[in-house]
């Protein structure tokens, strides 16, 4: 079955139709779903859905563009949700530098970056990163963690080159591919897919976001992951039933469903 890394179906997007659609994920093929937390206030409804659907699993952690809303009792709760048997990573955290240009933004970030990272390492959990335009200094912080005892993790999303992926699949982490890699321009992606090995991949859509072709423009959902493993089967010259169970096996193998 499709294991489906890191999705928001807490996102009003789907306000109209989240029940319904989420009843339909298994019969579609979709086995296991991980939620990702991006908001401070979403973190509550990750774990409601936690809660209700048994193949829902939860990253607890606020994304970089929040990082000005966090304070002190935030990062306690990250803590406590992270101990919540079935919060599987914490995520997603990380770097944005494209939609946050100031120095004094980036420094915050990165301090908010680091205490989540901190709760990662000793509740002994994986991390599941974002990092947009901001290369040099992501690898920065995850090298200097990864020194120190970190379980692992994913490289959500992820829109580097070839260079960068052969820093992070080195350390042993794991890259998540999704819609993207559907692009007809997305070649750096491409080359990076071609690259790493079958056994750091995982698959995620990143929904409401980034539906693949020939969804592309519409509202992502993890039905469209076939299309995702079909475009990694075509470049790595495999078939796709060989990538949904293979990433399917990473996946649990690092969250340890
Ligand atoms: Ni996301």
């Amino acid at each position: 079955m499709i294991f489906e890394t890191h999705a928001h179906y807490d996102d009003e997007a789907f306000d109209p139709d989240r029940e319904e659609l989420l009843s339909s994920m298994k019969e579609a093929g979709i086995g296991t779903i991980v939620n990702a937390c991006a908001s401070v206030d979403g973190m509550k409804d990750t774990i409601a859905l936690m809660e209700k659907y048994p193949f829902i699993y939860g990253a607890v952690g606020v994304h970089p563009d929040d990082a000005d809303k966090m304070t002190e009792d935030t990062i306690k709760e990250i803590r406590s949700l992270s101990r919540h048997k079935k919060t599987v990573a914490i995520g997603e955290i990380g770097l944005d530098y494209y939609w946050h240009k100031e120095k004094e933004e980036h420094l915050l970030q990165q301090q908010m970056f680091r205490a989540q990272m901190e709760i990662a390492r000793e509740e002994k959990l994986p991390f599941m990163i974002h990092s947009r335009e901001a290369a040099e200094d992501t690898l920065t912080i995850v090298r200097e963690y990864m020194r120190s005892g970190m379980y692992g993790g994913i490289i959500h999303c992820f829109s580097y080159g070839k260079e960068m992926a052969r820093e992070y699949l080195n350390m042993g982490l794991y890259l998540g591919i999704g819609g993207v890699i559907t692009f007809k321009n997305a070649r750096k992606l491409k080359e990076v897919v071609a690259y790493a090995p079958l056994s750091q991949l995982v698959l995620e859509t990143d929904s409401p976001y980034l539906s693949p072709e020939p969804n592309r423009g519409k509202r992502n959902s993890s039905l469209n992951l076939p299309y995702v493993a079909k475009a990694i089967a075509e470049i790595k010259g495999i078939t796709c039933e060989e990538v949904i169970q293979e990433t399917e096996k990473n996946a649990k193998l690092l969250l340890r469903i």
